[in-house]
């Protein structure tokens, strides 16, 4: 199959992967099926038939990167950890295990702490060789009396005066992102949301301007409502992807059934 970029193939994962070019890809951003029942797709029969299909895509998706590219995959922390000790396996550089606090998340156990986060592996295939624009991606300082004092004058520390930078501080490992159903309130109501579990904008935007350049091309790999590739698109970004059900997909993408090309 002769792919072309920005479109989303809808295709099983292994057979649009076994489709893909190796060396191809600068960022790929995945958002798989975490084994949490919330869909069909998201339903193995137990966690040993998860994480075959989870080591299958991931083993046949590091060859598709290039050797200066960056990926992120999502999952809950426990599965996350898990992956992280897969990968364990594989020429990769750890970089970060992102915690996406999801501060409106509802959840009620009275049997252990309330689970209130996703997690986000970060790598890069180099150790050294890679995208990371940090500016791009500076959040705002919390604390905001005290930089509007350290603005002025500035805070001595270490003997220098250190002044705030104005686009904020460099981003932390912990993301504090309201989630995409709980964004799209109507009169404060939650509407059912055309797919469930799309990620918030913000972040996806986040990891793309960290994580590439104009002119890059982004994997989304179960695209999903096919937020990470609509981001790319607005960011100047080219982007690839599959997702089994086509109609969970935004209308404004370019869609490719099955081997068509
Ligand atoms: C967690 S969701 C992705 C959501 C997406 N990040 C978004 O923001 O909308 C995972 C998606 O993977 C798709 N999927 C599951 N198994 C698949 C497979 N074997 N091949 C292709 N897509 C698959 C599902 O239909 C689902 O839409």
């Amino acid at each position: 199959m002769n792919l072309k970029t920005n479109r989303i193939y809808i295709a099983d994962v292994f057979d649009f992967l076994e489709s893909l070019p190796n060396n191809a890809i600068d960022l790929a951003i995945i958002d798989p099926p975490y084994n949490l029942k919330i869909a069909t797709w998201d339903s193995f029969k137990n966690q040993s038939e998860f994480l075959d299909f989870t080591y299958k895509w991931i083993s046949l998706m590091l060859p598709k990167l290039k050797q200066n590219a960056s990926f992120y995959i999502f999952n809950t922390p426990y599965n996350a950890a898990i992956i992280l000790n897969y990968l364990l396996n594989f020429n990769v550089n750890f970089q970060n295990f992102i915690c996406w606090y999801k501060k409106d998340g509802l959840s009620y156990s009275k049997k252990r702490f309330n689970s209130n986060q996703e997690s986000i592996l970060f790598y890069t295939m180099d150790s050294k060789n890679y995208t990371f624009n940090a500016e791009s991606v500076r959040i705002p300082y919390q604390s905001t009396q005290r930089i509007a004092h350290a603005q002025e004058k500035g805070i001595l520390k270490n003997g220098k005066r250190w002044f705030p930078n104005k686009n904020g501080k460099l981003c932390p490992d912990v993301w504090e992102i309201t989630s995409q159903r709980h964004k799209s309130k109507i009169n404060g109501k939650v509407v059912k949301p055309p797919h469930p579990s799309i990620k918030p904008r913000e972040m996806i935007e986040r990891m793309i301007k960290a994580s590439s350049n104009e002119g890059d091309l982004v994997l989304d790999l179960f695209s999903g409502s096919g937020m990470t590739s609509l981001v790319a698109r607005d960011l100047g970004r080219d982007f690839i992807g599959c997702e089994i059900n086509a109609d969970y997909l935004d209308s404004s993408l370019s869609v490719v059934k099955g081997s068509e090309t």
